[in-house]
């Protein structure tokens, strides 16, 4: 099949933003957010909004949103390695990648040295025996690239606040969501891509909801992330009803009730995507 696409051309970088201030207040897009809203089964309880608006609480918050961003990145990445791309393809991922991990989980660099980073300059080339190559690749760097975008801008908040960036462990939401994975395929793949959509959709959610009680600049900057982290959720919503030859919503809504109760029940760890905090 040997289907390529280039990877270097312009994306839009989710820089137009969705909030119009009035009153004060940062005010989205509704039609961006209903369908998220319907999608998922619960809201973030206002406990963890309380919480995670105390500034004390804002470099732990944007340490794992930091490394959050990277590793939607990297789930992206992962998922074409190994259904999608051919081998070549896969080592220039891998590169694409190195100088982000090194810099996350190493020390290695800093955000000058990751600047001009996010580019690709082979192709990514699909797998000839791939039933759905082509779709996923498409929709898949499409999305690293914004997420290794986010990545730098929320590095660059950081910089500026002068929050350092310490390694932080990860919350209990994502594998907890990926201990429920059904282990054979083409299941396997489709329950990634719903886990997908829901992970966004909730971080969609906590930026637009968490936006009103930040600062003017770090609000802005959530909402500018709504309108990609939609289209994220969206993408991997459409990926996995077209891969999977079922219908899928009883999965579908089977994922989001262990996703409402991740959400809704008490949770020590306080993070991007934690529950009710415990104290
Ligand atoms: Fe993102
Ligand atoms: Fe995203």
């Amino acid at each position: 099949m040997g289907v390529v696409m280039n990877v270097t051309m312009d994306v839009d970088m989710d820089v137009d933003i969705d909030a119009t201030k009035c009153g004060g207040m940062m005010s989205v897009d509704p039609n961006l957010l209903a369908p998220i809203y319907q999608f998922l089964q619960c809201k973030t309880p206002e406990q963890w909004v309380e919480k995670a608006r105390q500034p004390e609480n804002l470099p732990v918050l944007l340490r794992d949103h930091l490394l959050c961003e990277l590793k939607a990145a990297q789930s992206a990445m992962f998922l074409i390695r190994k259904y999608a791309v051919d081998p070549k393809s896969a080592d220039t991922l891998l590169a694409w990648f190195r100088p982000y991990e090194d810099f996350a989980y190493k020390k290695m660099g800093d955000i000058h040295s990751l600047k001009g980073k996010n580019q690709v300059t082979k192709q990514i080339t699909a797998r000839a025996n791939s039933p759905y190559s082509q779709d996923l690749i498409d929709k898949m760097v499409l999305l690293i690239k914004e997420e290794l975008h986010h990545f730098y801008q929320v590095l660059e908040i950081m910089d500026i606040r002068g929050i350092s960036y310490d390694s932080i462990s990860a919350s209990r939401y994502a594998k907890s969501l990926f201990q429920h994975i059904t282990n054979h395929e083409p299941y396997t793949l489709v329950d990634k891509l719903i886990i997908g959509a829901y992970i966004e959709a909730r971080s969609c959610e906590r930026f637009a909801k968490l936006a009103p009680h930040l600062d003017e600049d770090l609000g802005k900057f959530y909402i500018s992330l709504l309108r990609s982290e939609a289209r994220h959720y969206q993408d991997y919503l459409t990926l996995a009803q077209s891969i999977s030859k079922e219908d899928i919503s009883q999965r579908v809504s089977y994922f989001g009730q262990i996703e409402a109760e991740l959400i809704q029940s008490l949770d020590n760890d306080f993070k991007f995507h934690s529950g009710i905090p415990a104290q």
